[in-house]
């Protein structure tokens, strides 16, 4: 079993940031904080679309977080607010059911998530009072998991002020369930990485049963991240879910064509593993079994023998009820394929040849180009942005987290640094006076930074 997220006294944090979150919540509350609790965003380096699959990704914690301060009290209520005034304070009393409603994401929803996660594991009829203000500095809507993030820093507030202990990997797993509550559904690669991330390491993450593996990245390269300036919000659009709804039909119809019984079969891992068979082999089965052409509903029911009401209720998640046409033979492809690429980029680093640089990038940019192509989950300026970055020295650069805007990630070999950092400044960023404006925290080195934690006044 995992160990349970470290506490650290406050004084550690030590920044300008914590002193202005104390001051931010003492003008607020009254009084002072009594912990505070911290969950980091991410970068997938490898991976995209595949945890909800079932299949292993390959992600890092970046050092940006959402940091929370927090006061136990006997106020009865759940109080919130952000440092950030764009996003409104809100209070819910504790004798009240946690409503989050889906139709209109808010910030503190995420928050909600968290703790009502914890609620329904521990069966908490009734929370404690808690004042928080949370503090963010993850670029929300580009792609590096501040949804998430908050989602675990409002698990791990709601697990310390109830006085309760969690390892890791259950953290991990009830934010990810948590997180549905708004209506996306997530993998968990997100909730993992936040939880399971150790400074100077990324991490393999594997599912059922969770893990996480070290996967020592090679001296010689950095990776930069680069935002293309188009927001994207997965909870506010029903792309992400159509995507998992592709590939739990693409599961089915697979299943069915081996003569599986694909009543509980949900994953193309899952299909996967009954066939015994090499991601290799179930590529070909892609080939043999599914058309290129988009599949309509009738075809489907009329293949796996079950009725539209059955479709709707049984593969159709509540904001894909409209949804008229299937890419199955696509997401599949993209899938095992992408499941194939996290394993050859794991191996290349583990066995650390000489040319693994160059595989590494090679890697990525097939990874790009099966999230562009296959699983059409780019946008122009996403493709323009990773051009860019491969013309101006990256050896290799992909869209990072959901897609259809949001972040590159590139792989820079060390020396080429300031000269791709200038180029990809001046090639994507100055020409627009509005990208131009946020260069600054738009365009910068990661390194793998740690997990989530708490923080105790002394
Ligand atoms: C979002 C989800 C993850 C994962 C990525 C795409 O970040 O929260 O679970 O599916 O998209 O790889």
């Amino acid at each position: 079993m995992s160990s349970s997220p470290p506490k650290f006294k406050a004084a550690v944090i030590g920044s300008e940031r914590l002193q202005n979150l104390k001051t931010t919540f003492e003008l607020k509350y009254g009084g002072p904080p009594v912990f505070y609790a911290c969950a980091p965003g991410r970068v997938n380096l490898i991976g995209e679309h595949i945890d909800y699959c079932g299949y292993s990704v390959l992600p890092m914690a970046i050092e940006q977080n959402i940091l929370a301060a927090v006061s136990v009290n006997k106020s009865e209520t759940i109080q919130l607010a952000n440092t950030n005034t764009t996003y409104k304070d809100f209070t819910v009393s504790c004798s009240e059911e946690i409503a989050i409603d889906r139709a209109n994401p808010k910030w503190y929803y995420y928050f909600l998530c968290g703790v009502k996660g914890i609620q329904e594991t521990f069966g908490i009829t009734r929370l404690p009072g808690m004042s928080c203000v949370v503090d963010g500095n993850i670029p929300p809507s580009s792609g590096l998991s501040s949804s998430s993030a908050l989602v675990c820093c409002a698990g791990l507030v709601t697990m310390e002020a109830n006085q309760k202990s969690l390892s890791k990997v259950a953290l991990a797993e009830i934010c990810a369930k948590g997180e549905r509550y708004v209506g996306t559904e997530g993998g968990g690669m997100d909730q993992s990485i936040s939880f399971l991330a150790e400074k100077g390491t990324a991490k393999l993450i594997e599912f059922e049963p969770l893990r996480a593996t070290d996967v020592q990245l090679p001296d010689g390269a950095v990776f930069v991240i680069s935002n293309c300036c188009v927001r994207m919000n997965k909870a506010a659009s029903s792309h992400y879910n159509i995507r998992v709804v592709e590939c739990r039909i693409a599961a089915k119809m697979l299943a069915h064509a081996r003569g599986l019984s694909f009543n509980r079969l949900l994953k193309l891992a899952q299909v996967q593993i009954e066939l015994e068979a090499s991601l290799e082999d179930m590529l070909s089965l892609v080939d043999e079994v599914l058309h290129p052409e988009p599949y309509s509903r009738e075809e489907v029911c009329k293949v796996l023998g079950i009725t539209s009401e059955q479709f709707s209720t049984e593969l159709l998640s509540a904001n894909t009820q409209d949804v008229k046409h299937f890419k199955l033979h696509q997401r599949a492809k993209h899938v095992y394929g992408e499941a194939a690429r996290v394993l050859h980029f794991k191996n290349v680093c583990d066995s650390g040849p000489a040319e693994s640089i160059q595989l590494l990038g090679d890697l990525m940019n097939q990874s790009h180009a099966s999230c562009r192509d296959l699983y059409e989950c780019s946008c122009p300026e996403l493709d323009q942005l990773v051009d860019i970055c491969l013309k101006s020295g990256a050896v290799g650069s992909r869209l990072t987290g959901a897609g259809w805007g949001g972040c590159v990630v590139s792989m820079v070999p060390s020396d080429k640094l300031q000269s791709f950092w200038r180029a990809v400044r001046e090639a994507y960023y100055l020409p627009d006076s509005c990208r131009a404006a946020i260069v600054e925290q738009s365009l910068f080195v990661s390194k793998p930074g740690g997990g989530a934690a708490i923080y105790l006044e002394e």
